[in-house]
């Protein structure tokens, strides 16, 4: 079996003084794939040498995946330490005691006592049935309330006080969403995952986590060419078709999902690219270890920028709400 020199892999120092690499696994099946092919890759991806693995209760698969993490073990394949596991707390367990309830579910199935970060994977309490449409609306959904939020970023922290997150992370956040709840976080996050490629690079909100001591992950780092049906939008961009990103996979002779990668990596954000081909996430995680992108590249790649958000997240929306522009807080005030 092929196996990466792990020493390759870079790493980022996280504001902890801890490292993580510079690339890791997502695990959303994107409602294609089922539990056992994702958990398959995972253990794909563990021998091969991946050490970093994106996690989340609202995927459905970290009971398969917990299976897997124990069997490295016990085989000696990696030692517990070696991985950084994130998981995230699902919009509907944001209330007391509920992110308590959601983690101990959490380690239970991933057969863990602890990760390494634990998000709040959405700043509203707004869920939608698994597999939904694209127009399906909860009719309970509600805007941004900082004092909702912090009923579930306390307990989070206590879930920090006790061990069982060793870092604590925010998803899917925006300036001014942050700008009022850092304020009142006793622990601030030292990860915020946002939606990140090259067609959609978030530069303002990058620079701002950056400037804060913050490490990004960024998610759908290939533009998520198999995301649900109700994450298609007309005008969506095709990262991987982007000329400034066909050109530099021509010079390198690679394929474009590896530019993005190459680019996301060199930029100072960690990808999380999914994939359950073993042909494409060998190739996924060697591509950062090698023949890196010139600053020219690195320069051109910043005209890839089209300002297209995938995620949209209209599922979220709330009774009243305009349209999906609502949840990202375009005019740099929080939509109400
Ligand atoms: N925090 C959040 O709200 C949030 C939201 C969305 C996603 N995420 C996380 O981010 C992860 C990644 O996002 P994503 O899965 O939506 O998007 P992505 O990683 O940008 O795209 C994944 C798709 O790219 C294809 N692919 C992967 N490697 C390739 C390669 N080397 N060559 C060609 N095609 C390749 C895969 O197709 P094949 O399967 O055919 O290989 C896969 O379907 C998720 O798994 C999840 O962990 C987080």
């Amino acid at each position: 079996m092929d196996v990466l020199d792990l020493r390759a892999v870079p790493h980022i120092a996280l504001a902890s003084g801890e490292s993580i690499p510079s690339i890791g696994m997502g695990t959303f099946g994107s409602d294609k794939y089922g539990p056992q092919p994702v958990a398959d890759a995972v253990a794909g991806a563990v021998r091969f040498g991946y050490r970093l693995f994106d996690c989340a209760s609202v995927y459905g698969n970290e009971d398969l995946i917990g299976k897997v993490f124990e069997e490295a073990f016990a085989a000696k394949a990696v030692r517990r330490e070696e991985l950084f596991i994130t998981s995230k707390v699902w919009n509907d367990m944001h209330g007391p005691e509920k992110v308590h309830a959601s983690i101990n579910k959490t380690l239970q199935d991933l057969r863990l006592s602890y990760v390494d970060a634990y998000f709040v994977h959405w700043p509203f309490p707004n869920y939608h049935a698994p597999g939904c449409e694209g127009d399906a609306r909860n009719p309970d959904s509600v805007p941004f309330s900082l004092d909702r939020f912090m009923i579930a970023w306390e307990q989070m922290e206590a879930i920090y006080d006790r061990g069982l997150a060793r870092h604590l992370g925010m998803s899917n956040m925006t300036i001014p969403k942050l700008e009022t709840v850092l304020p009142r976080c006793r622990i601030k996050p030292c990860l915020i995952e946002m939606e990140q490629h090259p067609s959609f690079q978030q530069q303002a909100l990058f620079d701002y986590c950056k400037a804060k001591g913050i490490t990004v992950i960024g998610y759908c780092p290939i533009g998520s060419p198999n995301r649900p049906e109700r994450d298609k939008a007309p005008g969506d961009v095709v990262d991987t078709g982007l000329p400034e990103v066909a050109a530099a996979a021509k010079a390198h002779g690679i394929h474009p999902a590896l530019v993005c990668l190459k680019w996301a990596v060199q930029r100072g954000s960690i990808p999380i690219p999914f994939s359950v081909h073993e042909e494409n996430y060998q190739s996924n995680l060697r591509s950062v270890t090698e023949d890196p992108l010139t600053p020219d590249e690195m320069e051109q790649l910043k005209k890839a920028e089209r300002n297209c958000r995938l995620v949209k997240g209209q599922v979220f929306l709330w009774p009243g709400a305009q349209g999906w522009e609502d949840l990202w807080d375009m005019d740099g005030n929080i939509t109400q």
